[in-house]
């Protein structure tokens, strides 16, 4: 039996066993996908080779608080682990760790197989400014889209970043605002936007943005997955809007995850059937 799993802490509640587990039982494979609830110190001793090989472990994902320093014990990252500055999978080969990070094109399949969206030429309004947003902003970047405006709390986060990806993307427009002092053109532009703060998170107020601005046809989407339905979305929904919930990007991380560690397509069905039925 091979071993894949989950680091993080605290890990729990973590979805991912499940998502996996069903995947691997459809297929027949012989894995087995297990959570790691472990300490920063204990990072250096879990992830040499040694250990690994004792557990047999082929590949891992990586999630909060450990995405960023796990980043030294990897002997190569890619490109888009690089630019997003973190790693959300690890895949064991031989003797090296090899670091990915699949939230980017994850969140993009998400809004492709669950929303019919496509990036490509639109404007963009990201929320928030931390670890998920530099994922969501990558990506969003990747898909080409024509504008990009980054809206936080925190102006000077937003401004960092901005300046950070601007130098990665060159071409598109970005341009950074306080959550609370941003110009009415914004959103009224706006083709796509996206929360990737913990606003709205099991039940934690958001704030209150002016999505009645918005276009009609404008697309409301929340990196958030509990509730299934956040407040974002339910002021989008009741204004009519389009709204995209989070439990795509946890979907299609995995699915990607899934086909690094394997080299297969995983079974998309059952891994998305069990993940509603824990969270539906
Ligand atoms: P993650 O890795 O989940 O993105 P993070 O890196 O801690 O977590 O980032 C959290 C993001 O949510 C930040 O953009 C944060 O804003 P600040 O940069 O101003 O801290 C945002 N955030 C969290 N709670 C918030 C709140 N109550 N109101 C507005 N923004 C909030």
């Amino acid at each position: 039996m091979k071993i894949v799993g989950i680091i993080g802490n605290p890990i729990k509640h973590s979805l991912s066993p499940i998502m996996h587990n069903a995947a691997f039982a459809a297929k027949k494979m012989p894995y087995l996908y297990m959570p790691f609830e472990l300490q920063t110190e204990e990072l250096v001793s879990f992830l040499s080779i040694k250990n690994l090989k004792q557990k047999n472990i082929v590949g891992l994902n990586v999630t909060i608080p450990h995405k960023e320093a796990v980043i030294p014990f990897m002997h190569t990252l890619s490109p888009t682990a690089k630019a997003i500055g973190a790693v959300n999978t690890i895949v064991v080969k031989g003797s090296k760790l090899h670091g990915h990070n699949t939230d980017a094109a994850g969140y993009m399949m998400s809004l492709k197989k669950e929303a019919g969206f496509n990036v490509k030429g639109k404007n963009v309004v990201v929320v928030g400014a931390g670890g998920s947003a530099r994922a969501v902003i990558y990506g969003v970047l990747s898909g080409k889209c024509a504008s990009l405006c980054i809206v936080n709390r925190t102006l000077e986060k937003a401004q960092q970043l901005a300046k950070e990806f601007g130098q990665l993307f060159p071409k598109v427009s970005i341009e950074a605002y306080g959550l609370n002092l941003i110009p009415n053109p914004v959103f009224k532009n706006c083709d796509l936007l996206i929360n990737t703060t913990s606003m709205g998170l099991n039940g934690t107020p958001m704030t209150v943005l002016p999505l009645e601005l918005l276009k009609k046809k404008a697309l409301v989407s929340d990196i958030v997955y509990t509730p299934l339905i956040t407040p974002l979305l339910s002021a989008a929904r009741r204004l009519k809007l389009k709204a995209h919930p989070g439990w795509g990007m946890l979907l299609y991380q995995g699915v990607l995850a899934f086909t690094l560690w394997t080299n297969k397509q995983p079974p998309v069905s059952p891994m998305k059937q069990h993940l509603q039925a824990t969270l539906f």
